[in-house]
């Protein structure tokens, strides 16, 4: 009875980008130029060896000397290479592949994630902007400077969604909600392809969800889950126009994906109708004999080859032994045939042959120091998360009184960057001691103090003389910083506190009993329980590059307000992650009384819940009104809401929209972000936001992956986190 409700709806006409996305500035080509680069990639492939078929799949990391490389790629045996950031190396590949027979372009990429030259904020950072426009702006400025050197493709966007704090690599991407995962996903693919980059959105899928947290670790999820959860942010940027996509290392339910021919070929390839390039990550075919899924780097490649991997990077297993296997019967021609041609259609499609019949790849004109530094503090400016403010200690201002910096990370002049590219001299970069001083050294007195003898407070350093400056000063501020190097790739972390003596400098400035403003920098969210009942103010800076010191100074002291948002829960402590906002409800829905979920020895609720960020200034939302009380399975509805600034200073608030599906055939979460809109306010002003919603974007996905719209009662939430409490519902009928 029940099934006969439930409508299985097949989305596809109907699917939906998020209501702020934007058409890809780089669209694809036409129909008719794609049907004459097919004609040309056939041309083409009738003219290769097998040799040569097999070079266009083979994707090596420079190795010095690289006159080998050089050679083989004359020889057609290399069709791709990663990791040439010298120009001059980058030009001499290009001259080796065109002087090969058949003269095809090479690929050619490095991780430009979120620095080339100048170093953005890390892309978390840019998610807590909640201003996607933002996100494409700087990866648009890192493309820009990447390709002018010769590099035709970035490892980049990590799109992977994780509600692991504990995974180092929750720094790359955009956080735990594939709603805004996708927002940011699609902005970040248009912005290094407006730069004049390809994009590899990685890694396909599920890596962000590893057990325990552990870098490269397996994960169990199930169909439905990783429809409604993982796969979204790869939708989006296929939709943008991603032009490559990188397989994760780990096991999906007990499957290496690198070897999972359901994820890669018939979810990937056919479902989503991916029709670009699947890579392998780095060295991961060689990594199925570590999985214990292939006895030889023979077998492994058949494996990843069967499974729909394309491009084999740096195993060399299909370079060493596709031929052979080939010849033997034991790989289908096909299958080779048919991965050469994506690679080969690809390169068309970018434009890198000179009779490209959508037009020849146009490098965008070189991009001024001073613009991207622009972008980068504005980037900045928007990332920082006000967790806490009590009694307006922030900003900073002259009845603040004597001010006491505290922390070497306030001196550092090195932007902390995680990942930055090879080879290249930092920029100048200026503290913040120095931003600070410059903004209120004339107006009072600055006292400083390192206190830590290291920018990630791992030993003391002349503690007395911190203690000493915060005995002597009205208000101290506190940086303590995560090691970057604890944040990223195989930087997983089984605590989130803070490292080093940071947590003790802390204690013993508390004793002193001044406010204390805790700036964070931070690649992930920590739980900070103990930290944040000592002082009076939290500032989260995530790890903010080149120009975020000097952002950080402009809004400590109020030149411009704090307005971002975490992308990310931050958890009270180690023990309730993974946590998110969107769970689904239990049994017993967590009250934080006995028997129902949750622990005995902590409180259900996160430290800090997602959405959550102050401003300098206070927003009230009121009437909250639905367009229609009822929409049919391909109805739309208009959510609006009023929001007031109540209070004395101008601010940006993000206006979020959660859902929650009351009764259906399977939990449907808590809450779950559905439409979200940054907005300026001036004091007392007042505006109305207003959000579409189409049915379809109500739809989850059933055991077998399939979207359904479930007809029933949703309640609505809107205000500035997820724990919006202004609430209103409407129906979903039949028809
Ligand atoms: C391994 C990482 O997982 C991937 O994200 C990166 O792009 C490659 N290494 C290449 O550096």
């Amino acid at each position: 009875m029940r099934s006969r409700l439930i409508l299985l709806i097949l989305l596809a006409s109907l699917a939906t980008l998020p209501a702020h996305a934007t058409p890809s500035p780089s669209p694809a080509p036409s129909r008719a130029a794609e049907a004459e680069i097919a004609t040309k990639v056939s041309a083409l492939m009738a003219r290769m060896t097998l040799a040569e078929k097999i070079g266009q799949l083979n994707f090596p990391s420079l190795a010095f000397p690289y006159e080998d490389q050089l050679a083989t790629v004359r020889q057609g045996r290399i069709g791709n290479m990663l990791n040439v950031v010298n120009p001059v190396h980058l030009r001499a590949f290009q001259d080796a592949a065109r002087a090969s027979r058949l003269k095809i372009p090479l690929l050619l990429a490095i991780d430009a994630i979120h620095a080339f030259h100048i170093t953005f904020p890390t892309p978390i950072a840019w998610a807590a902007t909640w201003r996607p426009q933002l996100a494409q702006d700087a990866a648009e400025m890192i493309a820009r400077q990447t390709a002018q050197n010769g590099i035709n493709l970035t490892f980049a966007p990590m799109i992977d969604i994780s509600r692991d704090p504990r995974w180092g690599r929750v720094i790359e991407g955009a956080g735990e909600d594939p709603f805004l995962g996708s927002a940011f996903a699609a902005a970040r693919v248009r912005g290094y392809r407006k730069g004049g980059l390809a994009t590899a959105a990685k890694h396909f899928v599920g890596y962000g969800a590893p057990e325990g947290g552990r870098d490269y670790n397996g994960a169990q999820i199930s169909l439905s889950e990783l429809f409604d959860r993982y796969i979204p942010p790869f939708e989006a940027a296929i939709d943008a126009g991603t032009e490559t996509v990188m397989a994760s290392f780990n096991t999906v339910n007990g499957v290496p994906v690198t070897a999972n021919r359901a994820l890669i070929t018939d979810i990937l390839k056919e479902r989503l109708g991916f029709e670009g390039i699947v890579m392998s990550d780095f060295a991961a075919i060689y990594e199925l004999i570590n999985h214990g899924v292939a006895g030889d780097l023979a077998e492994a490649a058949r494996k990843a080859l069967n499974a729909g991997i394309d491009l084999d990077m740096t195993s060399k297993a299909y370079e060493r032994h596709l031929e052979s296997a080939a010849r033997a019967g034991e790989v289908p021609a096909a299958e080779i045939d048919a991965a050469v041609r994506r690679v080969l259609t690809v390169k068309y499609r970018m434009g890198l042959f000179p009779d490209s019949p959508g037009g020849v790849r146009k490098i965008p004109s070189p991009v001024s120091e001073a613009s991207v530094r622009a972008t980068a503090r504005a980037v900045a400016r928007e990332s920082f998360v006000l967790l806490k403010n009590d009694g307006a200690t922030l900003p900073i201002t002259p009845q603040s009184g004597t001010v006491a910096l505290i922390g070497a990370a306030a001196l550092a002049t090195s932007d902390h960057s995680w990942y930055g590219p090879a080879g290249l001299k930092k920029p100048e970069t200026e503290s913040l001691r120095d931003a600070l001083e410059s903004r209120i050294g004339t107006t009072q007195d600055l006292l400083f103090a390192e206190g830590f003898a290291d920018p990630c407070g791992l030993s003391f350093k002349d503690k007395a003389g911190a203690l000493a400056a915060a005995r002597a000063a009205n208000l101290v501020v506190l940086v303590v910083a995560e090691d970057c190097i604890i944040s990223g790739e195989a930087a997983s972390r089984a605590d989130l506190g803070l490292t080093g003596v940071q947590g003790e400098m802390l204690d013993a400035l508390a004793e002193v009993g001044k406010p204390i403003v805790l700036v964070v920098e931070t690649g992930r969210p920590l739980a900070l329980t103990e930290a944040v009942e000592k002082v009076a103010a939290v500032m989260v800076a995530w790890h903010p590059g080149t120009e975020g010191r000097t952002a950080l100074a402009e809004v400590l002291t109020g030149e411009v307000a704090p307005s971002g948002k975490l992308p990310m829960t931050f958890p009270r402590s180690v023990g309730q992650v993974p946590i998110s906002y969107g769970d689904l409800p239990t049994s017993r829905p967590a009250t934080g009384d006995r028997y129902t979920t949750g622990y005995v020895d902590e409180k259900p609720t996160p430290l800090y819940p997602f959405g959550h960020g102050l401003s300098y200034t206070t927003f009230a939302y009121s009437d909250l009104k639905t367009s229609v009380p009822t929409m049919a399975r391909n109805g739309r509805i208009e959510i609006r809401v009023d929001v007031t600034n109540t209070g004395t200073r101008a601010g940006h608030e993000v206006v979020q929209l959660y859902t929650r599906q009351l009764v259906a055939a399977r939990s449907r979460p808590l809450r779950e972000l559905k439409g979200f809109e940054k907005v300026a306010l001036k004091p007392g002003q007042r505006r109305t936001v207003r959000f579409t919603l189409a049915a379809a974007d109500l739809a989850y996905h059933d055991d077998e992956g399939r979207p359904v719209i479930e007809p029933g009662t949703f309640d609505v939430f809107v205000g500035g986190s997820s724990t919006a409490d202004l609430e209103g519902s409407f129906e979903v009928t039949e028809d």
